[in-house]
């Protein structure tokens, strides 16, 4: 009798320290999602969810994993049209391609722009979780995160492709515009440490580094009010909070 109550305690324990998150692939085409985690100041792993870094989603394929519910600073973005049969690297994908080839490095596989963005991190402080769809890097496929509490749903649900001006423009082989960079990450400033683009140099602050500073800016956030459009964009409302006690399970899925 004490066996199966301490087994029972112990199973409670695991089920409310992880959460459930759901990538979902509704686009007509194959995605190959990915995801990082940063590591601990000291270089160390940091928790991380129980999935593999990187793997190939069919239209309309979901994968389901759990997550620890202090997962901090984590990342889950698709990459498109990949071919990981010659040299496994960043340029293995059109748009969002990693270090390591179809899983992403766990030290340095963050991913290279541009590419649509959800970024996480659970029971922040404590308390909340916070969370973004982030085009700061620019964009590349449809996006939106939902939960299963009733907590917002930021989504980016437009083709930003077709219609991308032309310097941010990233296009395929055969000619087609496979994403749309952020100024920032198209490096549209003659000076990278010193650009109102990237909010750097002398506008490494909100009050210097103001969203009418950026080019392109509306382009991002106008069809897509709810995303991260740039470096400071959290005045905008950017960034979305739920309760940690909540224990949010989260779905992230490409063309919603
Ligand atoms: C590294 O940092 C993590 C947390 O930030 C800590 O748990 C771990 O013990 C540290 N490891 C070493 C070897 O210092
Ligand atoms: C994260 O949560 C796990 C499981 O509850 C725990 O073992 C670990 O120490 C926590 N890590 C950090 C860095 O808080």
């Amino acid at each position: 009798m004490k066996l199966s109550v301490s087994f029972i305690t112990l199973a409670v324990a695991a089920v409310a320290s992880a959460r459930t998150f759901t990538v979902k692939n509704s686009c007509s085409y194959t995605v190959w999602p990915a995801i990082y985690t940063q590591r601990n100041p000291n270089g160390t792993a940091a928790p991380s969810p129980d999935h593999a870094t990187g793997w190939s989603a069919n239209p309309s394929s979901q994968v389901q994993f759990s997550v620890p519910d202090n997962w901090t600073a984590g990342r889950i973005w698709g990459r498109t049209e990949c071919n990981f049969g010659g040299s496994s690297g960043p340029n293995s994908c059109i748009t969002g391609g990693c270090n390591g080839g179809l899983e992403c490095s766990k030290t340095s596989g963050t991913g290279v722009p541009p590419a649509s963005i959800a970024e996480f991190t659970l029971s922040g402080g404590g308390t909340t979780d916070n969370y973004d769809v982030s085009l700061k890097d620019g964009f590349n496929i449809p996006m939106r995160i939902t939960n299963s509490v009733g907590c917002d749903q930021p989504t980016c649900s437009s083709d930003l492709n077709p219609n991308c001006p032309s310097p941010l423009i990233v296009k395929d082989s055969s000619g087609k515009i496979a994403g749309c960079k952020s100024a920032c990450a198209a490096n549209l400033d003659p000076d990278p440490n010193n650009s109102p683009n990237c909010c750097t140099g002398s506008h490494d602050k909100p009050a210097t580094c103001p969203s009418s500073g950026v080019q392109y800016y509306n382009y991002f956030k106008k069809p897509c009010p709810a995303t991260y459009a740039y470096a400071y964009d959290e005045s905008s409302g950017a960034l979305h909070y739920c309760a940690a006690s909540k224990k949010a399970d989260y779905t992230i899925e490409f063309c919603p």
